[in-house]
């Protein structure tokens, strides 16, 4: 017999956990879907007007789904009525009806917890900084947290989901903590990992490339698989989702971020190469990608991975290798780590080598924080790595400009400098600029270190002041350049700074 699903508990309301929430609420109105969360302000955030997190279309699902139109509330306003843009209309399928709301965000974790027929954990699991394996090793206190919840308020039989990113066996643990609080009742567990990017996040999960669910081969098991099968396939279609075991669907997480990361770091290596040979990158890229045997995704060359995920499942999946006995399969990861941070080392050296070796007495500006485009996430920035190198230095000053990320939230990132350069100090050497033309005044280097769009044309076409330093870069064209300071003016016209996205 199918169990029926009425009420779905989302832990976490994250990067994962509110846009997946939103999609599953969309897609199933008859399901009551909650987002619970420790942090106030970002349950607050997400009830709100602004949410917590920037993802292209996310307002237009959640405000279906949580408030039941895509009108904007006239209140909050001044009375203009705007319903969502044809991109937005275009992800959402059709504009829908209005429609009765199933979508909230909440503190009360104990009681949508004990109201829940299945538990989404989708808790943040970063790379432990102390302890047995720290640098490496999974940090799963708060995925533990979560999973101990549930075992103490949830009603025996709801189906508890790793959505979040956890080491292979994690389901056997899950087992474990339900079986030691709640002995003898039956809790099946699943494993239904996330392959959303930043950025693309809705895109993403409107249209998945695949649903990975993963269960126990046991009656329990399947029956709660094809519970969640139904969910998806609200959507998804079936040909899509894939029902496998359980250890297996843990283990494809690591393996995909592993194999994507694996393929910045090849084509980095190749750049280094390129650096000293006059071969161009872009077209080895390109070339490469027309071989329907490697195809042309993730071969931009540049600054090298950084957000929250690719790096600390790399040191997961070489810790979980370790601890299998594999040390040769645990050095092969390793090395995809290494040829990220030797890019990063490379490119801050040829700035500081082309400038004459000294940054004494010089600005250097940052056009771009965040990781990728289109995000306002500043954590692991390759950005922190080539600012922590200049900063050895000493330069007069480096000026940031982002057109997403938050001044609050790039300084919380550099607090990690704090004790060797008092960076977060009024009058310390970093400072963050909401006007990129500030950022620039009066600056010996522009480095443009994450590829926002807004940054795409800063190459004079004239070339009045060549680029002074060049990095093997996305597209040959201008991310991860440093430009002379004229030549970004020349493109920017005064007192017309681009708009932010
Ligand atoms: P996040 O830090 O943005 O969100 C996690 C949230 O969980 C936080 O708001 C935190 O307050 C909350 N939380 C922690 N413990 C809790 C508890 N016991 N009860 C209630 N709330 C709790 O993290 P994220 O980026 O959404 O990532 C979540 C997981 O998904 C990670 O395992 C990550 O590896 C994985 N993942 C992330 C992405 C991505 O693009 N960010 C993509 C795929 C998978
Ligand atoms: C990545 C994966 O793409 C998702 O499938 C996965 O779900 C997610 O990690 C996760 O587990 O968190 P994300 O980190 O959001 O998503 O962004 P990506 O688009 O993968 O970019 C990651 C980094 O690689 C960025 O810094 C980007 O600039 C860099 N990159 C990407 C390159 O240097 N070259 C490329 O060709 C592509």
């Amino acid at each position: 017999a199918n169990m029926p699903i009425r009420n779905i508990c989302c832990i976490g309301a994250g990067y994962v956990g509110g846009p997946t929430a939103a999609v599953i609420a969309l897609h199933n109105p008859h399901v009551r879907v909650t987002v619970v969360d420790r942090d106030q302000n970002r349950i607050d955030a997400w009830k709100g007007r602004h949410l917590p997190i920037h993802e292209p279309g996310l307002v237009d699902v959640v405000r279906l789904a949580r408030d039941g139109s895509s009108e904007r509330r006239a209140s909050g306003d001044q009375g203009q009525a705007a319903s969502m843009d044809g991109a937005s209309a275009a992800l959402v399928g059709i504009v829908q009806p209005a429609r009765t709301p199933n979508l909230f965000f909440s503190t009360a974790c104990v009681e949508t917890i004990a109201q829940a027929d299945i538990c989404l954990i989708s808790v943040n699991t970063p790379t432990k900084v102390r302890g047995v394996g720290k640098g490496r090793a999974t940090d799963m206190a708060a995925f533990e947290g979560a999973c101990r919840d549930v075992a103490t308020y949830a009603k025996a039989g709801t189906i508890l989901v790793e959505k979040s990113t956890v080491p292979c066996k994690t389901g056997q643990l899950i087992k474990d903590i339900m079986e030691a609080h709640r002995p003898g009742v039956v809790f099946p567990v699943l494993s239904n990992p996330e392959f959303l990017s930043e950025g693309t996040a809705v895109r993403d999960l409107m249209q998945p490339d695949r649903v990975v669910i993963g269960c126990e081969s046991t009656i329990s098991g399947h029956r709660a698989a094809a519970a969640l099968v139904n969910l998806y396939a609200a959507w998804v279609p079936r040909s899509r989702i894939a029902p496998i075991n359980i250890w297996s669907s843990e283990l494809s997480k690591l393996a995909a971020n592993a194999m994507l990361a694996q393929r910045i770091s090849s084509i980095n290596s190749i750049s280094a190469i390129c650096e000293r040979t006059g071969a161009d990158v872009s077209e080895i890229a390109r070339s490469l990608g027309m071989d329907p045997r490697i195809g042309p995704q993730f071969l931009k060359a540049g600054l090298g991975f950084g957000g929250s995920c690719f790096r600390k499942d790399i040191a997961s999946l070489t810790y979980l290798s370790e601890s299998l006995g594999l040390p040769e399969v645990a050095a092969y990861w390793q090395q995809v780590l290494e040829m990220n941070n030797f890019q990063r080392d490379r490119f801050a050296r040829h700035v500081i080598a082309t400038l004459n070796n000294s940054l004494r007495g010089k600005k250097i500006t940052i056009l771009g924080y965040a990781f990728k485009k289109n995000t306002g996430d500043a954590r692991e920035s390759p950005a922190l790595d080539v600012i922590r190198l200049l900063l050895e230095e000493g330069p007069r000053s480096i000026s940031i400009y982002d057109p997403l990320c938050s001044e609050a939230d790039i300084k919380r990132e550099l607090a990690v400098l704090e004790a060797d350069y008092s960076v977060c100090k009024p009058d310390g050497p970093v400072e963050v600029v909401s006007d990129p033309y500030l950022a620039c005044a009066d600056s010996n280097a522009v480095l443009v270190l994450t590829d926002w769009d807004m940054f795409k044309n800063t190459k004079p076409a004239a070339a009045p002041s060549k680029p002074i330093a060049t990095l093997e870069s996305y597209d040959g064209t201008t991310p991860n350049d440093i430009l002379h300071i004229t030549s970004l003016m020349e493109q920017l016209p005064p007192n017309q700074p681009p708009t932010p996205p």
